[in-house]
């Protein structure tokens, strides 16, 4: 499963590609209005520090106008994605940003027969949005699994299903035992899903032990020497 960072903060975004573990980013206009800053500008700072796909949303409402801002947001770097929603002005310009080599995004998904629409219109990802159909008391990862299940049976649909609106580790876990091909979590979620209490007893346990031996594992700071299958490793 792919980990986007669902965010327009760069500093956030700095900090957590620093894991490894950052595949890529989503932003969208209400992330974009809350660092206060150029949109331009920001994107084209978070493509710099993440090469993965990065999601910008556009702002229009009709598909020209559609087709314009996406266009522009496509030449801030190889890797944006063009986000548009879920509507028919919406999904006809995902067809023709998708037949110009873009990849598109689409975008406040909450029905499996709005999956379907988007998957035929050529979207790159389809973004379910499952926290704000919970908000409601509807079932978001009923959602995800009625799309995961559908698209397996159309092996030429090649979207890929990006959970969106994620609140809560569990909506990754859930989301990864459906299948989900990429989550979009917020920074807080990331950092929740490093989270246990046994691992920080273990640890403080295993430090405590440690302490006791009086032993320091690399000694006086020279590097030992390595074995040769280390070293071989050290090579590779
Ligand atoms: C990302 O692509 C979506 O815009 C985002 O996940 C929506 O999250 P929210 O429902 O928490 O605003």
């Amino acid at each position: 499963m792919k980990f986007f960072i669902d965010t327009a903060d760069v500093a956030e975004i700095r900090d957590l590609a620093a894991t490894g573990l950052v595949d890529g980013i989503t932003t969208n206009p209400s992330l974009v209005a809350k660092t206060g800053r150029d949109f331009i500008e920001v994107l084209s700072e978070i493509c710099e520090i993440v090469p993965g796909p990065i999601s910008a949303e556009v702002a229009a409402v009709e598909t020209e106008a559609m087709l314009a801002e996406g266009r522009r947001l496509a030449s801030v770097a190889g890797n944006v994605v063009v986000k548009v929603p879920l509507t028919p002005d919406g999904l006809k310009a995902c067809r023709a940003l998708s037949d110009e080599g873009i990849g598109v995004n689409v975008t406040l998904c909450f029905s499996a027969a709005q999956a379907i629409l988007a998957a035929k219109a050529g979207a790159t990802y389809i973004s379910p949005f499952v926290g704000r159909l919970d908000d409601i008391a509807s079932d978001g990862l009923a959602l995800i699994s009625d799309i995961v299940e559908i698209y397996e049976c159309y092996p030429d649909f090649t979207t890929e299903v990006l959970v969106a609106s994620v609140r809560h580790p569990m909506h990754v876990v859930d989301a990864a035992k459906l299948g989900a091909h990429v989550a979009t979590v917020p920074p807080n979620v990331l950092r929740a899903m490093f989270k246990h209490p046994l691992t920080d007893r273990g640890l403080e346990a295993f430090l405590a032990d440690w302490a006791k031996t009086g032993q320091s594992i690399v000694g006086d700071g020279e590097p030992a020497a390595l074995s040769p299958a280390a070293e071989e490793r050290r090579r590779a």
